[in-house]
């Protein structure tokens, strides 16, 4: 009976062994338990929403809204081309810095209503590294294969 006993055990322990070696479902294989780490330019992608860029410049950086007797165009300027005139360090200080005034197209027309804010003191370093990144990879990339 106590030999009946062992082996019921031993096969209820085989069989809990297997439970546990038996592998998860593939589900659950491919969700990650923590999501990958985003890269420089995806943070900086959200910065740029989250502070607002966007709202000037337009969703892809592709340009603005009116910004009536603006010399650029009368818009607010787009910034996919920004890797062209600024060095990375330049952009970090026009971001901090911001433009104090816009140009006017017609000197004698009114005040463009727009103007580029300064963002020193409001965004971290981390933030401005990574929306340089971001700013940086909205550069064509036909464009890229002409000069680099
Ligand atoms: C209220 C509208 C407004 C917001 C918000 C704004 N900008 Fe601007 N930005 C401007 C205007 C206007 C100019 C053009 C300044 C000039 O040329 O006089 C400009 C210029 C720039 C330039 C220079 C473009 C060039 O071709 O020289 C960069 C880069 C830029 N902005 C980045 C940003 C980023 C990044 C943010 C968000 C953190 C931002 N801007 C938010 C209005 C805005």
């Amino acid at each position: 009976m106590s030999r009946v006993l062992f082996l019921a055990t031993l096969a209820i322990a085989a069989a809990g062994v297997r439970w546990e070696i038996t592998p998860p479902p593939p589900a659950a294989i491919r969700a990650p338990r923590n999501p990958p780490a985003a890269t420089a330019i995806e943070r900086g992608h959200q910065v740029y929403r989250r502070y607002g860029c966007v709202m000037c410049h337009g969703a892809d950086g592709k340009g603005g809204i009116a910004n009536p007797n603006a010399e650029t165009d009368g818009r607010v300027p787009g910034v996919t081309f920004v890797a062209e005139g600024y060095t990375r360090g330049e952009l970090r200080r026009k971001i901090l810095d911001g433009y104090p005034t816009v140009g006017k197209k017609d000197p004698n027309g009114p005040r463009p209503p727009f103007r580029m804010p300064g963002w020193a003191g409001q965004m971290t370093d981390a933030e401005v590294a990574d929306l340089v990144e971001y700013l940086w990879s909205l550069y064509p990339k036909s464009e890229t294969q002409k000069w680099r």
